[in-house]
């Protein structure tokens, strides 16, 4: 048994120690947000946060994240409103099929968390990981300079 705190709530579950946190999180506790792309650490569909940090979770051990926070796209609105990323991403038509969204929201969030600048060259070396078969590359682009430019107007924290 292994308890994970995911979201800020604690979840205890049976797993072997060969279980990813990818499938611990999608199979095990129904938190489907998660996308499963290429299962190999390739294209960030998965990315999720553990400890603030971004991580791919196909790579990951579940058994490894015991007494650390795991944050996933479903933790990421609060109090019923979504977080202004995901609001810019809809605002900025960012995403076309939506299987790389979450996985890119997560990313983009702590992209900007981690002080980068969200101008071109930044982005894309930053958000590399994350790929988007769609191409949906320069809405996501601008929804992130969205949320920047408004965290710089409102003096806000924009990694919420
Ligand atoms: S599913 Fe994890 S990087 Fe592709
Ligand atoms: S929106 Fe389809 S893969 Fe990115």
């Amino acid at each position: 048994m292994i308890t994970l705190s995911v979201n800020g709530v604690p979840r205890t579950l049976p797993i072997e120690p060969r279980v990813s946190l990818l499938d611990a999180l999608r199979d095990r506790l129904d938190l489907t947000g998660t996308k499963k792309g290429c299962n190999q650490g390739a294209c960030g569909a998965c990315t999720v946060w553990v400890d603030k940090r971004r991580v791919l979770a196909c790579l990951t051990l579940a058994i490894t994240c015991e007494m650390r926070e795991i944050t996933t796209i479903e933790g990421l609105a609060g109090d019923g409103e979504l977080h202004p990323m995901q609001t810019a991403f809809i605002e900025r038509d960012a995403f076309q099929c939506g299987y790389c969204t979450p996985g890119q929201i997560m990313s983009a969030v702590a992209f900007l968390a981690e002080g980068h600048q969200p101008d071109d060259p930044q982005i894309k070396e930053w958000m590399s990981g994350n790929l988007c078969r769609c191409a949906a590359y320069p809405h996501i682009r601008a929804a992130i300079r969205q949320v920047h430019e408004a965290s710089i107007a409102g003096g806000s924290d924009a990694a919420g």
